[in-house]
């Protein structure tokens, strides 16, 4: 392996840190490099072209108060194949808070269990203000730029996706909404346009907009709400666009008094938005169903009156039912609503009937999983196969994959070894890809027993028998959430 060391980030948390996110899998990683020529178990593929790209949240100074893994700094890790060769560099996202606080040598910004009144600076980003905007949710891939986004509402930082440098913030030929940008924009591979939301606390509390291949906004309007709500996520077909209100929110009583809790209220239906593609407001056809919260869609797709949407139902939205006194180490009180076993999330489908306005629902699996990724090419469009993390008990991170069938129901498992964890699982279609599990599975994983991490690449058709490839990086990483992949051809 040759590896370059670029940078060592200068930290600040507490010394013999244990806080469960600063330490163990999270344990944050300061040092930037740039490797190639990495060592490999196995053979890299010929016909695996692209990048695959990671978002890992990374603590760097603590909080004022409480940490919360969301709390942390984006830092991205670009993984890029040719030729049966691998490249490797991260870098944290220079974001104006991240510089800001470097500058500082402390936290600025509150984290995101306090007040944001908390903050030291005069300003901020968020869907309630004055949050420091860390890039350090999502990360896309559009127009051959790599975009890193905030796990509210904020700027997209733009960074080259093979060096990562980068490269300031989208503005959309000045465009960009002062709202922000919601955690998670979707891309549309077919058509190249980027989609997006937003929220806030003030009427009309979200907006959906559409960004053209060229990178132009061509598509702003309103999507009224009662009032606020927490949107995490979106999805869409070849014509619609799908958006939510469901009925876990900041509590409208605290908000009113300036503070923010949520709640979850059992006795609304969880509420979908059905908006054309490029819409107006006017044309919005809403469609309830049972309550629930979903973290993340999987995908969606038009059949005949219907649109069919699948996510991850949580059962237990609030955790209900766990006993926060005992059994359950004190570092990780607080923290029970990571836990998709204890929100248990499970797949799910949803059919909307544009004629008779009716809504269907069940479940398509007993499994409880999250993080799904698909074959981008089949986003929006009918698919057959999803890839989902499994999730660790008691700790936000993920120890497996099952692959999906949702024709069938069938699932099939890979399980991490002990003490392995990996990360969400972009699908990689191979060059002259012939099917949609023609592909190449990739994830991060982190050996806490070696102390070390490599990119793990499985045969989609067959992700049981294990990964056929390993590619070891510099360094462990920290764990994260999202990633993505981005095929050679986006990246002209
Ligand atoms: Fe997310």
């Amino acid at each position: 392996m040759k590896v370059e060391l670029r940078n060592e980030i200068h930290g600040g948390l507490p010394p013999h840190d244990d806080h469960p996110y600063r330490s163990g899998v999270w344990r944050p990683q300061y040092r930037e490099y740039d490797a190639w020529d990495l060592d490999v178990e196995g053979e890299i593929p010929d016909d695996l072209a692209g990048v695959y790209l990671r978002n890992t949240e990374t603590a760097v100074f603590e909080p004022a108060k409480r940490y919360h893994p969301f709390d942390g700094d984006g830092m991205i890790h670009s993984i890029g194949f040719a030729n049966g060769e691998a490249t490797y560099a991260n870098r944290f996202v220079r974001t104006e808070g991240f510089l800001a606080e470097q500058e500082a040598g402390r936290s600025l910004w509150a984290g995101i269990t306090e007040h944001p009144s908390n903050a030291e600076a005069d300003h901020g980003w968020g869907a309630r203000s004055m949050m420091k905007d860390n890039a350090s949710t999502d990360i896309i891939v559009h127009r051959g730029e790599a975009l890193a986004s905030f796990y509210q509402c904020g700027e997209l930082y733009r960074l080259d996706p093979h060096t990562l440098e980068t490269k300031g913030t989208t503005e959309w030929g000045g465009f960009f909404p002062q709202e922000g940008v919601s955690a998670h924009p979707r891309v549309d591979e077919h058509t190249g346009e980027l989609l997006f939301f937003n929220y806030g606390i003030e009427a009309p509390y979200m907006h959906y907009g559409v960004v053209s291949p060229a990178g132009e906004l061509v598509t702003y309007i309103d999507v009224p709400l009662p009032g606020p709500r927490l949107p995490h996520d979106m999805m869409f077909t070849k014509n619609w666009t799908i958006l939510n209100d469901l009925p876990l929110f900041w509590d409208p009583e605290a908000l009113a008094s300036g503070y923010y809790s949520n709640v979850f209220r059992r006795d609304l239906p969880s509420r979908f938005a059905l908006v054309p593609r490029h819409g107006s407001t006017e044309d919005i056809r809403w469609f309830e169903a049972d309550p629930t919260f979903v973290l993340h869609w999987t995908n969606a797709y038009e059949d005949g009156d219907e649109v069919v949407l699948d996510g991850f139902f949580q059962h237990n939205p609030t955790a209900r039912g766990v006993d926060r006194t005992a059994n359950v180490d004190s570092k990780h009180k607080g923290f029970e609503t990571l836990d998709m076993n204890v929100l248990q999330a499970r797949q799910h489908r949803w059919r909307f009937n544009l004629v008779t306005g009716e809504t269907r629902e069940e479940p398509l699996s007993e499994t409880c999983s999250e993080f799904p990724m698909i074959n981008g090419q089949h986003g929006g469009r009918s698919y057959r196969y999803s890839y989902n993390a499994l999730c660790a008990r008691g700790i936000f991170a993920f120890n497996g994959l099952v692959k999906h069938d949702v024709e069938t129901g069938s699932e099939t498992f890979w399980h991490a070894p002990e003490g392995t964890f990996v990360s969400e699982t972009v699908v990689a279609p191979r060059l002259s890809s012939t099917a949609e599990d023609d592909a190449y599975l990739l994830t991060f994983s982190c050996d806490m027993v070696n102390d070390e991490s490599h990119c793990e690449i499985f045969d989609a058709a067959d992700p049981t028998v294990g990964p056929i490839a390993r590619v070891r990086l510099p360094e462990r990483i920290s764990s994260g959430t999202h990633a993505t992949w981005a095929p050679a051809s986006q990246l002209t």
